[in-house]
């Protein structure tokens, strides 16, 4: 039996449903380059040296790893994945395999047929709001398209339907100095429409860790207390365990191919799509991620408090010369 109505649809599934398939999720990057510059980006470097997996061989990705069990394919980093042609040939590709999509969007390039096509596709939305108020949002996206944002998002809103009945709509918000009066209104607005919230502090990476004094002046400590106060999970990616869906229940695939436990952890690359069997890699990732005292959240644990997961890495890469497994 699924768990209904706690978490989005996507990230719904039971224990069993964890337990009967190894891979669950699979997190697969898209465009690093965005219509937002976000004062806390995990991403410092927006432009895009062009695509690297093909379209193909993302499909092929695809549906490879439905042998395995998967169910959802994220579409979460680095940049704005409603930039990049690819998301729609894929969301189709998923919609016809019967594998639901979640898209992380900023949602200011979805216009009403845009949304349309998502609902009918079975795409579940992460949408950012760092805030209500249009001077700090501005401020802290770096856009002028506040406005916008809420003519969309009322359309989403009416496209989507009840989310009391069915929830595929989640909010998250990236707490800092600037929005930290926010997640009380952000909180009455998820109340008031039936929508999943993700309040959750910067990891300390990419514009964030270049702007961290600008950022957070005075530490993480009463914004965590504020986060925690208002959200309704750790991060975006929790599951009904508490623990991550894609570090713990998937796949993290990066543009260039290369697989990471999450994609926030760009330099922790354990395999490589073009050069590692997907047995190799259910197989590795597997090993790696099997070991106890979990952080509920990888990249946080290793960006924030200099965590590291280097040696257990290595001890588990796979090389492409090595004996398949
Ligand atoms: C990289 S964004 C890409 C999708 C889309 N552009 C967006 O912002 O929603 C994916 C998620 O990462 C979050 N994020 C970005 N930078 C972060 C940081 N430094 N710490 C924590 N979360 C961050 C965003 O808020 C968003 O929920
Ligand atoms: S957090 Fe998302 S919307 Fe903001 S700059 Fe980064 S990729 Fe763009």
């Amino acid at each position: 039996m699924e768990v209904a109505n706690s978490l989005i649809k996507g990230f719904h599934y039971s224990e069993k449903t964890y337990f009967d398939n190894p891979v669950t999720y699979l997190s697969c990057d898209l465009t690093k380059a965005c219509n937002y510059r976000c004062i806390y980006c995990g991403n410092a470097m927006h432009g895009d040296k062009g695509k690297e997996l093909s379209t193909e061989r993302k499909k092929k990705l695809i549906c490879d790893l439905k042998k395995y069990g998967l169910k959802t394919v994220l579409f979460a980093g680095e940049g704005e994945p409603t930039i990049d042609p690819d998301l729609y040939l894929l969301i189709e590709h998923n919609y016809k395999l019967g594998i639901t999509t979640i898209l992380y969007s900023n949602i200011a390039l979805l216009n009403k047929r845009i949304i349309e096509f998502l609902y009918n596709h079975d795409v579940s939305l992460v949408v950012k709001i760092d805030a209500l108020d249009e001077t700090i949002y501005n401020k802290i996206t770096g856009s002028k398209e506040f406005v916008l944002f809420e003519e969309n998002f009322e359309n989403l809103l009416s496209i989507y339907g009840d989310q009391f009945k069915e929830k595929r709509i989640e909010i998250s918000t990236v707490l800092i100095e600037s929005n930290k009066k926010e997640p009380e209104k952000i909180r009455k607005l998820c109340d008031k429409y039936g929508l999943i919230y993700c309040c959750k502090t910067a990891g300390k990476k990419g514009m964030a860790e270049k702007r961290w004094k600008e950022i957070c002046p005075n530490g993480t400590a009463e914004l965590e207390k504020i986060a925690k106060k208002y959200t309704d999970k750790y991060q975006t990616t929790g599951t009904i365990l508490g623990d991550c869906a894609i570090a713990g229940h998937g796949i993290a695939v990066l543009k260039s191919g290369e697989c990471v436990l999450c994609p926030s952890l760009t330099d922790y690359v354990y395999a490589n799509v073009k050069t590692n069997t997907i047995k190799e890699i259910v197989s590795t990732k597997t090993k790696i991620y099997n070991f106890s005292n979990k952080p509920a959240c990888i990249a946080k644990y290793i960006q924030n408090t200099g965590g590291r997961l280097e040696s257990l890495l290595e001890k588990h890469r796979v090389s492409p010369n090595e004996q398949k497994i």
